[in-house]
């Protein structure tokens, strides 16, 4: 517990921005615990060394230093000039602006409570795992769907609110493979708190193809009687209303592309495993899973609930 608290603090930066924006958190940090380290320490030293003594009557008042009141005041303005420069200094250089009209190579748009992923160049669309290549400086683009939301994925960079109706750009960079974490940081409502986002960083021939394998058709691959029940239910249940099936009739953008679900890892932002049982469970009955949600509860039956899943599971 102590520990993550700790890594959580002083997370390793995986960019140049959040090395950037570390170093002037650290900067503030130090400092202010300098100030207060020598504060509390004079209250001390003096509250002990004039303490009042029996029959002491009225103490000695004493006036002011000119002195000691200007270098103090000289001191504090000092510092915070410094502090001033270094913060203009760091967002200027993790928000420098884009090129004249540089498209975005990410667009991410927020909604109640799931992160939609649009490579614009390739076309790919993902939901809450958002993979992107390393070693490469990318441009997001902010979008909501709905509310205010704030995207936060402090190891790659600041952060950046998703605003209805006003787009933000944003820097984005990982210098390792790996998966970093982040969540909305700007209270959206009910699942506010599971509104939580997986970055997968990957070598850039990893990246492409993944990219690759996402373009694919997914439909197509009926391999059992299951499956194509699945397939049939799915737009005859009314879930093609929201989602989109890439190759099938499916082309809503209400709730998270589904094209290439089975090939994720986690479901609902990370609260379950990707797995047959775990995609049941949440549609059997959405509201216990995550309460909110804006899934109804279609009330499937058990043979239902398992061709929807072999449907849902065979798209990798
Ligand atoms: Cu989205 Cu908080």
């Amino acid at each position: 517990m102590f520990g993550d608290l700790l890594e959580n603090i002083f997370m390793t930066p995986a960019s140049e921005d959040s090395e950037s924006i570390r170093q002037l958190f650290g900067y503030f940090l130090w400092t202010a615990a300098v100030v207060m380290a020598v504060v509390t320490g004079l209250v001390v030293y003096y509250s002990i060394k004039y303490k009042a003594k029996p029959g002491q009557g009225e103490p000695e008042q004493r006036h002011t230093h000119k002195g000691l009141e200007v270098s103090i005041l000289a001191g504090v303005t000092v510092v915070m000039g410094l502090f001033f420069y270094l913060t203009i200094d760091t967002m200027l250089s993790v928000q420098a602006a884009p090129a004249p009209g540089q498209q975005p190579d990410l667009v991410i748009t927020g909604h109640q409570w799931w992160w939609e992923g649009s490579y614009p160049k390739s076309g790919v669309v993902v939901a809450n795992e958002i993979h992107i290549p390393t070693g490469k400086r990318l441009l997001l683009e902010l979008r909501s769907g709905d509310v205010i939301h704030d995207w936060w994925v402090p190891e790659l960079g600041r952060k950046m609110d998703a605003i209805p109706g006003k787009p933000n750009q944003l820097w984005m960079e990982a210098r390792r493979p790996g998966t970093y974490l982040g969540a909305c940081s700007e209270f959206c409502g009910a699942q506010h708190a599971w509104m939580r986002i997986q970055v997968i960083a990957q070598s850039p021939q990893d990246f492409a193809a993944w990219e690759k394998a996402q373009l694919k058709t997914p439909a197509a691959i009926y391999q059992t009687e299951l499956i194509k029940n699945g397939e049939v239910l799915f737009q005859q249940k009314t879930c093609a209303n929201c989602h989109t099936i890439a190759a099938t009739e499916a082309q809503a953008n209400i709730g998270p592309n589904l094209s290439h679900l089975a090939s994720r890892k986690t479901l609902l932002t990370g609260i379950l495993k990707n797995n047959p049982e775990n995609l049941a469970k949440w549609l059997d009955n959405p509201q216990a899973v995550k309460p909110g949600a804006h899934m109804p509860n279609f009330r499937f039956n058990k043979k239902e609930l398992a061709s929807l899943v072999a449907y849902l599971n065979s798209l990798k």
